[in-house]
């Protein structure tokens, strides 16, 4: 028995990328739907509701993987988009692959697509599909990046994934994958929070700029989260609180100057174990008389979390300073591993270009 599916006339696809992976993926969705006779949009950001095009519409919501769900920018994009009470829609990541000599490994999505797509879903759109694609992992502040060879092997199979993909997608079919990966990404939420509302502040403030720092300001310009700014009368960049580590200022710095300070971050994780944030906030509400319960729970977490943000905040700053130092400057470059990492220039090897948005 066959099934006959309608195809779709317009697809816009809201790509939010770092490093270049998911818009990768995303232009190669767009190239498929040209030859399906679709017209097809690649948008780095919200579209207006009025900019939407006749016919047949399928939106594509498209980001990377962070901490085992959707960054920031992809549960925005769910939440923001107008105009997706009944349209069609599926939600798209990219996860990381590796590669171990000739053997390829899968990344791990968790929640990322299912929980924006529920999102989605309650806001009244159709959906159509969800996905992860396996291009190369990114995270170049904590490991090297491939070389070409092991990007080129994991770029290889997620086009394919992409193609596969896409060709149903487009054509009309359902498409459902990652649900056991769901499963467990659920079981790990807490992790995944616990990485969106802490680990992500902390490994933000992990950036600085060393002494071969020409204050060019190519990170101040292709930060797509507006992230970073030079900052002072020498034009140090400095990463904000806006920060999503998506790589792509130290994947792109044109002298390499971009380091992330793995000492800082120990730093990081020291200060805000102490439970100063809490005990304050015992202190005063023992002096109010607020007994033990949830609104008084809810207080001394939310003084902890207070204290996590603002000790990361001084912390940064203090490293800041002392890189203004040459003296000091010279010593915090050197203490860390980054330095000896290469950087990973996108699926092309080609680096990140503004044009593309
Ligand atoms: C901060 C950060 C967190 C990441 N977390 C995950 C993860 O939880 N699971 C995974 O499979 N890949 C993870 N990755 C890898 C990226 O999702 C993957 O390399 C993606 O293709 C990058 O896409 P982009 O170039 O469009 O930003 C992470 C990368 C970064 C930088």
């Amino acid at each position: 028995m066959s099934i006959e599916h309608e195809a779709f006339e317009s697809v816009d696809l809201i790509v939010w990328s770092g490093t270049g992976n998911t818009r990768h993926v995303a232009e190669r969705i767009a190239g498929t739907a040209g030859t399906l006779g679709a017209s097809a949009r690649v948008l780095s950001s919200i579209p207006a509701d009025d900019a939407r095009p006749i016919g047949r519409r399928l939106l594509g919501f498209l980001a990377p993987t962070h901490g085992f769900t959707a960054p920031w920018p992809l549960w925005k994009a769910a939440l923001m988009t107008p105009g997706v009470r009944g349209t069609d829609v599926f939600v798209l990541v990219t996860r990381g692959g590796t590669r171990v000599g000739r053997k390829l490994f899968s990344g791990f999505e968790g929640t990322a697509t299912c929980l924006p797509a529920a999102i989605l879903a309650i806001r009244g759109a159709r959906i159509r599909g969800v996905g992860a694609i396996d291009m190369p992992l990114n995270w170049t502040v904590i490991h090297p990046a491939f070389g070409p060879e092991s990007v080129s092997a994991i770029v290889s199979r997620g086009d394919t994934q992409t193609d596969a993909f896409a060709t149903r997608i487009l054509g009309g079919q359902a498409v459902f994958g990652g649900l056991p990966q769901l499963a467990l990404g659920l079981l790990i939420l807490p992790l995944s929070l616990g990485y969106m509302l802490i680990a992500r502040l902390m490994l933000a403030k992990m950036f600085f700029a060393d002494e071969n720092c020409t204050s060019c300001g190519t990170c101040e310009k292709i930060c797509p989260q507006g992230a970073v700014r030079l900052r002072g009368a020498a034009g140090r960049p400095y990463w904000t609180f806006h920060c999503q580590n998506c790589m792509r200022c130290m994947s792109n710095c044109p002298t390499e100057a971009i380091q992330g300070s793995q000492s800082w971050m120990l730093l990081y994780i020291w200060l805000s174990a102490l439970p100063f944030g809490a005990v304050a906030a015992a202190f005063v509400l023992d002096a109010l008389n607020v007994p033990a319960g949830f609104a008084r729970g809810l207080v001394e977490g939310l003084s902890g979390y207070a204290w996590t943000v603002a000790t990361v905040w001084l912390g940064y700053t203090l490293l800041w300073m002392g890189l203004l130092v040459p003296g000091v400057r010279f010593a915090l470059s050197r203490a860390t591993f980054t330095r000896f990492y290469r950087r990973y220039r996108g699926p092309t090897d080609s680096g990140y270009s503004t044009q593309a948005e």
